[in-house]
């Protein structure tokens, strides 16, 4: 079988996905896998018709290859992939969609409030605020709707930091996602299908430095402390797991995935998000996850190869 490993593309976060996927890649060729990396341009589509391979791993993180665009493109050629299916990657990407969903599945995310720029501008900062104020009092959360890696997040507790947050979330996205902070514990739960059905990895806990994990926290060594498992009691990483399932389902996700999530003091698991194709790098948390769960990366990323073919 002839994997091709997508890596790179045209996102913000071209440069993790090079990571990840000479991650993938190199797992794969040691697992013996027939392997070819491949960074998608405007040749990609001539490229698959002329020499299609057999399944596509897509590790792209962002736009088209977390938004179900280019999945949708391998469905219209019928090449096997691994991962979700290009609608319900479109809806996951969504934040505030995806949050819909798994608050109707039954598993709890914060309070928020969506605004596009047009509407922030209409309205004007001033007028947000006051409403923001009223409905939703900080500490916040402000994100980009749509995106990765924590680029264009902020966590606010002023007015003067709330507007800022706004302004810097919508030069990545047309609409920003203003949500409630719940203080805790951070962790995030990867989920991995190679088609038994879905499987929760154990939880991994994120202690950054500097209290924030941002993009620096995420891709800098010694930025954050992960511990595998969380240090959390047996029966809240037992909830966590079941939400974290619970929402994988209730999106539809297929293959792989990462719900992340904020443990608050009661023990109660909130769900912030999921990622159709969790970053892979070395310092990934699924990477660390599938660690302490005695796995061995090649073969799962083999096996997620198969679970694509069936
Ligand atoms: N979007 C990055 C790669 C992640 O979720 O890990």
């Amino acid at each position: 079988r002839r994997v091709a490993v997508l890596g790179g593309g045209i996102s913000h976060e071209r440069d993790i996905s090079l990571k990840s996927a000479r991650q993938v890649a190199d797992a794969l060729a040691a697992h013996g896998v027939d392997v070819h990396l491949l960074d998608p341009d405007a040749a990609l589509l001539p490229t698959l018709i002329a020499d299609p391979p057999d399944v596509v791993w897509p590790a792209l993180h962002g736009a088209s290859g977390e938004d179900g665009a280019l999945r949708a493109l391998l469905e219209f050629l019928g090449i096997p992939y691994v991962g979700s299916a290009s609608d319900a990657t479109r809806l996951a990407w969504d934040k505030p969609t995806a949050k819909t969903i798994v608050a109707r599945a039954g598993v709890p995310t914060p309070h928020s409030i969506t605004l596009t720029r047009d509407a922030f501008r209409e309205l004007g900062a001033e007028s947000v605020l006051t409403v923001m104020n009223r409905e939703l009092p900080p500490p916040l959360a402000v994100k980009p709707a749509q995106g990765g890696s924590a680029q264009g997040v902020s966590l606010v507790s002023s007015d003067e930091e709330l507007r800022r947050a706004m302004v810097l979330a919508y030069t990545y996205c047309d609409v920003a996602l203003v949500e409630e902070r719940i203080l805790g514990t951070e962790i995030c739960i990867g989920i991995i299908d190679t088609g038994d059905g879905p499987v929760a990895l154990p939880a991994v806990e994120i202690e950054p430095r500097s209290g924030v994990y941002g993009f620096e926290a995420r891709y800098n060594a010694g930025e954050t402390r992960f511990y595998a498992p969380a240090r959390i009691a047996d029966d809240v990483a037992a909830r966590a797991t079941e939400s974290a399932l619970a929402a994988h389902r209730a999106l539809g996700l297929r293959h792989i995935s990462r719900i992340d999530m904020m443990i608050d003091g009661a023990g109660t698991a909130w769900f912030l998000e999921a990622s159709v194709m969790p970053g892979l790098t070395e310092t990934s948390t699924l990477a660390l996850a599938l660690d302490a769960a005695g796995h061995d990366v090649g073969w799962v990323y083999a096996e997620l190869a198969h679970a694509a073919l069936r």
